[in-house]
């Protein structure tokens, strides 16, 4: 039966704890019909109630999988986002704080990026030279610029793959947002780094010459992630001079000379996979964000391992935390009273063209 939608203020000042009790009762209630999928990057006492977990990769798999009436997306926009294109017209994306985005695919707009494509068109023909590459971290509507130009979408646990086939497609990649993880990516495939040159979106031609342009194999997007800059290649140093049997391991969106310092680099579920397999009593340093580090530090001191988080200062994904215990609660109880609230829906001719370059990317991971 259906009752009046609740407002969210009636949430606001609920204690953590009492979130918890609803959020496990309204869980019961619904049964099969809700599935709760979590990033790695959520606060404890939302992770504590996910069905489903994983990096963006798993996540997109995940979603596509799951037959659940309601995917309540516990992470930010873009990925709601991906689970509205890849299930089916039925189910439902839920993101339980509008205001969960995400900075860096925020740096890359679509009319950022028909600008860049536009500019581009004076040096050469970028539909026959260039194939555009998105990082997931990106809205819909880039997705789906890149289901209409022969282009394809990556996450952090494929860009090499993604790279290879887009090279196999034309000789050059637009990549946006990350320009780190361009780079990165790149590097490993053994691109020289003056053939990979940063496009700067505010700047006519991105600020390059035509010469660098045709010079390029790839043009990468002047965008980054504020948490993962905050790794720095002297905290590196210090943990080696401290403790020279320690092994590093960051996530691809750090600086270039963070990854190249670091022993292994590779999405959160890698990182958290990496550590797993380790030999007991082993240590640690991890560049990447904080309440991942904060879990899994928990999660293998039992195996004698000891984890430590790569910079001196606290830097969260102040956007994945907005996913609270109190939003959460409010949209499973509205659920449960037949109310969907902060539903995520592409319009269906961008989630078309959009599920296009994520079929590209999910048929060669
Ligand atoms: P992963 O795909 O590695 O989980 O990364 C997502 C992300 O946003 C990292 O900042
Ligand atoms: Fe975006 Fe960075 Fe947060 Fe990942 S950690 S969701 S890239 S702002």
């Amino acid at each position: 039966m259906q009752h009046e939608a609740i407002d969210f203020e009636h949430y606001d000042l609920l204690q953590d704890e009492a979130c918890a009790q609803r959020i496990i009762e309204a869980k019961k209630m619904l049964g099969k019909r809700a599935v709760i999928l979590a990033h790695h990057y959520q606060r404890a006492d939302v992770y504590r109630h996910a069905d489903l977990t994983g990096d963006s990769l798993k996540l997109s798999f995940l979603a596509a999988q799951t037959d659940a009436d309601y995917l309540v997306f516990c992470g930010v926009h873009f990925m709601a986002e991906v689970a509205d294109i890849l299930s089916s017209p039925q189910q439902v994306a839920i993101l339980p704080d509008m205001s969960a985005g995400c900075s860096m695919a925020d740096m890359a707009s679509l009319s950022n990026v028909e600008r860049a494509w536009r500019d581009l068109a004076d040096v050469l023909d970028p539909d026959e030279k260039i194939t555009p590459v998105t990082y997931i971290n990106s809205a819909a509507d880039l997705k789906a610029f890149c289901g209409e130009h022969g282009g394809i979408v990556c996450t952090s646990s494929n860009a090499g793959k993604v790279l290879q086939w887009s090279f196999k497609q034309r000789e050059k990649v637009l990549f946006f947002p990350d320009q780190h993880l361009g780079r990165w990516s790149g590097h490993q495939l053994g691109i020289p780094l003056d053939e990979m040159v940063v496009w700067n979106f505010d700047e006519p031609l991105g600020g390059l010459t035509p010469e660098q342009i045709k010079k390029a194999k790839i043009l990468l997007w002047k965008g980054h992630c504020s948490v993962h800059q905050m790794f720095q290649p002297h905290h590196i140093i210090r943990f080696r001079n401290q403790h020279p049997d320690g092994i590093v391991i960051s996530h691809p969106e750090c600086s270039f000379e963070v990854c190249k310092a670091s022993d292994f680099v590779g999405s959160t579920e890698y990182i958290i996979r990496t550590i797993a397999e380790a030999p007991n009593d082993t240590r640690w340093l991890v560049g990447t964000e904080l309440n991942l580090v904060s879990r899994i530090t928990e999660e293998f001191k039992s195996q004698g391992k000891i984890i430590q988080f790569m910079s001196p200062m606290v830097c969260m994904c102040s956007t994945m935390a907005r996913i609270d215990p109190q939003h959460l609660a409010w949209t499973l109880e509205n659920l449960v009273n037949g109310n969907v609230v902060n539903q995520i829906k592409v319009p269906e001719s961008e989630a078309k063209l959009a599920k296009l370059s994520l079929d590209r990317m999910l048929k060669i991971s």
